[in-house]
């Protein structure tokens, strides 16, 4: 595609053919401009040394008119464009991303020069974007280790008080514990993500029975299941199914998706762990009959630090699903998702066998 353009590019050349046959046409009357002159002077019997002034000045004059005339097209088609370019570079080059350069052409008649402005334009959009991701990820990063924080500071004072109730005080020990835990949470989580983003290919593919890790990663979760009274089913339909994979990674996709279905579940609800193979590729579904989510919030829950859904945001940062995405992206799989507010989300992993 990129070679096609370029060709296309190439095509449209700054130097046409017919630039040919303009120089031949003009240098032909220019020439039968001088042998009229010739013949005009010769005849009016002017003297050698005129004749040589006059065919010499006429020559000037052509001379000087190419000149401008070169100096006129360079300028428009090279310098003109070459300088805006140094100029919106210079700005990137300070941290402005918002510097674009205007083409010289309609996109039908885009040159190489035309499509070197546009592919500038592109690179200084997606500096832009990362530039702007970076900093969306340190004000995050700072807001969500501020939160806690701020709690474990505020319950270390309030411990400070001398007439404290065992009470009162094993309430702000708990406090400072759960604050303690969210930051740990969050600081393994970075590290992993960072890990994940580093790293580009899968180093420690295994054959492993899949099965037997889903059942292992739904157990994680039984105290919450039975705590919270929610009917969990797992509805493995292989009763073994050896994949090759990397076994290390791919709990954190599946502990990820088991944990939002029980967080986002209320009392009494059910969540569901599908496994079956369709088309010679494995299918593990995580499904429950929770508080779902809109539109918005879909588009968004695989974006670091995004949570939709405020009355939960004290519980995790917003990393799970973009963890579990990276998961998928180096394990070769996809990951869709189906939900709608109030009527529960079911989130659908197909992978490769
Ligand atoms: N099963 C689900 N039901 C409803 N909403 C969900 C579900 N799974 C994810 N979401 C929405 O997607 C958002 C992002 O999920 P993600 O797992 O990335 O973060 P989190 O669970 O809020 O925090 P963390 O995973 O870091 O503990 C959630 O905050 C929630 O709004
Ligand atoms: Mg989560």
């Amino acid at each position: 595609m990129r070679q096609h353009e370029l060709t296309q590019a190439v095509k449209n050349s700054r130097f046409p053919k017919s630039i040919f046959f303009g120089y031949y046409v003009a240098l032909l009357l220019l020439s039968g401009v001088h042998i009229g002159l010739l013949i005009g002077v010769e005849k009016a019997n002017f003297n050698d040394i005129i004749i040589i002034i006059t065919l010499m000045s006429y020559w000037a004059l052509v001379a000087g008119g190419l000149t401008l005339y070169t100096r006129h097209q360079v300028r428009k088609t090279y310098e003109l464009p070459m300088l805006r370019l140094a100029d919106a570079a210079a700005k990137i080059a300070k941290g402005d991303f918002s510097a674009r350069v205007e083409t010289i052409n309609e996109r039908e008649k885009f040159d190489y020069l035309d499509q070197m402005i546009e592919d500038f334009n592109k690179m200084a959009a997606e500096l832009g974007s990362i530039e702007t991701l970076r900093l969306d990820f340190f004000s995050n990063v700072s807001h969500e280790i501020k939160t806690p924080i701020a709690v474990i500071q505020n319950s270390a004072e309030m411990l400070k008080k001398p007439d404290l109730s065992e009470e009162k005080r094993q309430e702000y020990v708990d406090t400072v514990t759960t604050a303690a835990k969210r930051l740990n949470t969050l600081i393994t989580n970075i590290l992993k993500l960072n890990k994940l983003e580093k790293q580009s290919i899968t180093p420690h593919v295994s054959e492993f029975d899949l099965c037997d890790q889903l059942v292992q990663s739904a157990l994680l979760f039984e105290s919450v299941w039975e705590e919270k009274g929610i009917e969990f089913e797992a509805d493995i339909a292989d009763e073994r199914k050896l994949i090759t994979a990397d076994a290390e990674l791919l709990p954190l996709l599946w502990n990820n998706l088991l944990s939002n279905a029980f967080k986002f579940t209320e009392q009494g609800g059910t969540v569901t762990l599908r496994e079956y193979t369709e088309d010679g590729r494995v299918v593990v579904e995580v499904e429950d009959s929770g508080c779902g989510m809109d539109e918005q919030t879909k588009k968004h829950i695989f974006d670091k630090f995004y949570q939709g859904d405020t009355s939960h945001s004290t519980e995790g940062n917003g990393l799970g699903l973009a963890l579990a995405l990276r998961v998928l992206q180096l394990t070769g799989g996809e990951i869709s998702v189906e939900s709608e507010t109030g009527k529960g989300a079911k989130f659908i992993v197909t992978m490769n066998i």
